[in-house]
């Protein structure tokens, strides 16, 4: 198995003295996509925050690539930040750029390299999106799926190791959805890129899922691969499950003839 790539170990996260993540522990391995699972307000990101630093523990340790984030100054992590692409749930694009100047916000900030190398990054990683065509478009010209895509392409700006989504399908029509989940596959077939995924989206964790978690009343209620999670006897576990798949045939997609890897090499 490869390396980890982050180690969290007995992690509390509390805001203002309400514990809402009670000593969690997991690996998460490189090139893996590992999905953080459980009910609206279990504290999902919340430990997403955790992982970028973004908020100190209460206690336990966070070892992002080897070095415990959870001793180091903000100075230290900034290199380990940027190491990490985030997409938020929002794209959070700015309306009055074109794609193409969004997306070449962090290498504007953060590199000095000429206009023309910037320019050739861009679009390599637009195409990378399969967005290439619509590099001087608004994004008010960019549907939402096209948003979202924009966002990953930004996130991927800068070469991260790893790239975290927050509910990246969200708002997402089933066929927009399927196509981002062949995006983030893509990403991790070709750039070896490390994916965490919050998400509730079942049909998006049985179609990219390599292992994950679940989280319930601060705990980690199951964890290991999808299969296995699914095995759990747990009444919080079998719950969400149901639950999720039942919305995810509602929404026309049925649950067991997506199971697996079904939709690489499409
Ligand atoms: N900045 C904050 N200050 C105080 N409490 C917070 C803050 N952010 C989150 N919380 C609380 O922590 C708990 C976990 O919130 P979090 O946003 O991590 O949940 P989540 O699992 O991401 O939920 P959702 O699926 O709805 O996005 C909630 O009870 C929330 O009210
Ligand atoms: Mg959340």
């Amino acid at each position: 198995m490869s390396a980890a790539v982050i180690e969290v170990e007995d992690l509390v996260a509390a805001y203002d003295g309400n514990i809402v993540l009670d000593g969690i522990s997991f690996a998460v391995h490189a090139q893996e996509i590992f999905v953080v699972l459980g009910g609206s307000g279990c504290g999902k990101s919340t430990l997403l925050r955790h992982l970028l630093g973004l908020h100190k523990p209460a206690a336990g340790h966070i070892r992002i690539f080897g070095t415990d984030i959870t001793a180091v100054s903000e100075d230290e992590l900034q290199p380990i930040r940027q190491r990490i692409g985030m997409v938020f749930q929002g794209a959070a694009l700015f309306n009055s750029m074109t794609l193409a100047e969004n997306v070449s916000l962090p290498l504007e900030e953060y590199t000095d390299y000429p206009p023309r190398v910037i320019q050739d990054i861009v679009d390599w990683k637009l195409q990378l999106v399969e967005l290439a065509h619509a590099r001087d478009y608004l994004p008010s010209q960019l549907s939402g799926g096209m948003k979202k895509r924009a966002a990953i392409a930004r996130a991927m700006v800068m070469d991260p190791d790893m790239i975290f989504f927050d509910e990246h399908t969200t708002g997402l029509d089933p066929v927009m959805a399927a196509e981002l989940d062949r995006t983030i596959l893509r990403l991790r077939d070709q750039l070896k890129v490390t994916v965490v995924v919050v998400t509730h989206d079942m049909t998006s964790i049985r179609r990219i899922a390599d292992r994950g978690i679940m989280i319930a009343d601060g705990k980690i209620v199951a964890q290991g691969t999808i299969r296995e999670m699914e095995q759990s006897s747990d009444a919080r576990v079998v719950n969400f499950f149901m639950r999720h798949d039942e919305g995810a045939r509602r929404r026309g997609a049925p649950a067991a003839s997506i199971s697996g890897r079904s939709i690489h090499g499409h």
